[in-house]
């Protein structure tokens, strides 16, 4: 990374960061502060404080696109106590509208793409000498490997210091008929598997305990660089880094490979939880949906895992009204969720995009039932993650601690090996900061729908 002398300006300016949606934006989010503060900006918590706004946005859904634009339009570009304030627009709606963004609100400052996150100081300071607005995006045809690879290697600012995002690829080929994602993060791209290795033994090398690997479809990694899935690959190579602990999302369904559970059911590191999206368990949706695969499709692999890597935590997303959904093919998503037991699930209600092919679909069926049908799926999710938690009870678990609970300076919080939420009383005498970051033995006492409580061994 170049540091020009934007240095000079940023330096010791504030920044405030907002980041929405997915796990991807939360990576990104962490490179954003990461190259912000080696720049020597200071992060600070409210708005007002800061001469910089970054925000990160999700276009996904709807609900969330229209209520993140509110807050960008209510903030003006006013003076702070340094300089002018600069809002700055990143993230997928950044990256699919672009010039339009200042267009409609003029006091946005900048606006950057997916694949421009190490231009940001750059445009931020431009903008700063001349009040002018800086728009940067790269379209998908011009993307390359060699972006990929600084996007992925600036330094990131860790939420938390042992876990760490690795994208092994972005964009997405799927074309599911609801949804936007590969038109605005486009085409699949891996990264080249030395540099994911590069990256994770530095990481390993930094104390980083937990790995979760990212990507839209991190079944499909290496397809595009190698002619085929090296994705069972990347767990071998992983897991052998040394790192305690693997996560990986998201995986589709109809990429999920016969080598890909059977490296996830042998290499130690990788934990036993799978996230697999189903959306429906109506094949008539499900083809609807260009999902390319079927509900009995989906149970043969749940059966696949389970009889390959035994006891494992199973989450979802589901999608509930989309367009022409009946109460039958509703019922099937239920009978699906009964069956897998799920430990948790994301459920959606349908969302009309602009330029999906589902965005034409007529559909009549009134709001309020699918509000109903969404919310006894709900009760039904809620009610197998109980269940799966209560399998729990009584067993002896690493738990990789985070710290006190946001709730109780009093109580520790961490993570089962299935990424079960746990809780035990923080032992006389300790400080949390001691267990931050440490994995210790459990026993669990008590299982609750989000969480198990216990007690260290
Ligand atoms: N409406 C509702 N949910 C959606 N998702 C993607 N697009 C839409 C949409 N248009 C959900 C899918 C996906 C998750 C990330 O978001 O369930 O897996
Ligand atoms: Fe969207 Fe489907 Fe790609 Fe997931 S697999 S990002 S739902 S198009």
């Amino acid at each position: 990374m170049s540091f020009s002398n934007d240095a000079f300006i940023l330096q010791g300016m504030t920044y405030h960061q907002r980041t929405f949606g997915c796990q991807m934006n939360k990576h990104d989010s962490e490179r954003v502060a990461g190259m912000l503060e080696a720049l020597g900006m200071l992060p600070v918590a409210t708005v007002e404080e800061a001469d910089l706004v970054v925000f990160m946005t999700c276009c996904v859904r709807e609900a969330a696109d229209v209520r993140l634009m509110g807050q960008v339009a209510s903030l003006k570009s006013v003076p702070t106590v340094n300089s002018r304030r600069i809002i700055a627009v990143g993230g997928c709606i950044g990256q699919r509208d672009g010039e339009k963004l200042v267009q409609q609100i003029p006091h946005i400052d900048v606006v950057f793409g997916t694949q421009n996150i190490a231009q940001l100081p750059q445009l931020i300071e431009q903008s700063l000498r001349d009040g002018q607005p800086r728009v940067q995006i790269v379209e998908d045809s011009q993307r390359t490997s060699e972006r990929q690879t600084e996007t992925a290697t600036l330094p990131a600012h860790r939420e938390q210091s042992w876990h760490a995002w690795v994208s092994i690829i972005s964009g997405c080929n799927n074309f599911c008929s609801y949804c936007v994602v590969p038109y605005v993060r486009g085409r699949e791209r891996s990264r080249p598997l030395q540099d994911i290795l590069e990256e994770v033994e530095r990481l390993v090398a930094e104390g980083v305990k937990e790995i979760t690997l990212l990507g839209q479809n991190v079944n499909s990694y290496g397809r595009d660089l190698y002619g085929e899935s090296r994705f069972d690959e990347v767990f071998r190579l992983v897991g052998s880094s040394g790192i305690e602990r693997l996560r990986f999302a998201t995986s589709h369904p109809k990429d999920l490979s016969d080598a890909t559970i059977a490296a996830f059911a042998e290499v130690k590191a990788v934990m036993p939880q799978l996230h697999l999206p189903v959306q429906s368990g109506s094949n008539r949706i499900l083809s609807a949906m260009n999902r390319n695969y079927t509900a009995e499709h989906y149970l043969s692999l749940i059966d696949k895992v389970k009889s390959t890597a035994g006891d494992v935590a199973f989450s979802t997303d589901i999608i509930v009204g989309f367009p022409g959904e009946t109460e039958a093919d509703f019922e099937a998503t239920m009978a699906l969720a009964r069956q897998v037991g799920y430990s948790q699930a994301f459920t959606f209600i349908y969302s009309r995009r602009q330029g999906t092919p589902a965005a034409s679909l007529i559909d009549e069926t009134p709001r309020e039932l699918i509000q109903e049908r969404f919310d006894r799926l709900v009760g039904l999710v809620q009610h197998s993650a109980k269940e799966q938690n209560q399998k729990e009870l009584n067993a002896v678990i690493p738990v990789l601690f985070e710290g006190s609970s946001k709730r109780d300076p009093q109580i520790l919080t961490g993570k089962s090996p299935k990424n079960q939420t746990v809780h035990i009383p923080l032992p006389a005498g300790s400080r949390s900061s001691d267990f931050a970051g440490s994995l210790r033995e459990v026993r669990i006492e008590e299982a609750r729908t989000w969480y198990l409580r216990g007690s260290l061994v």
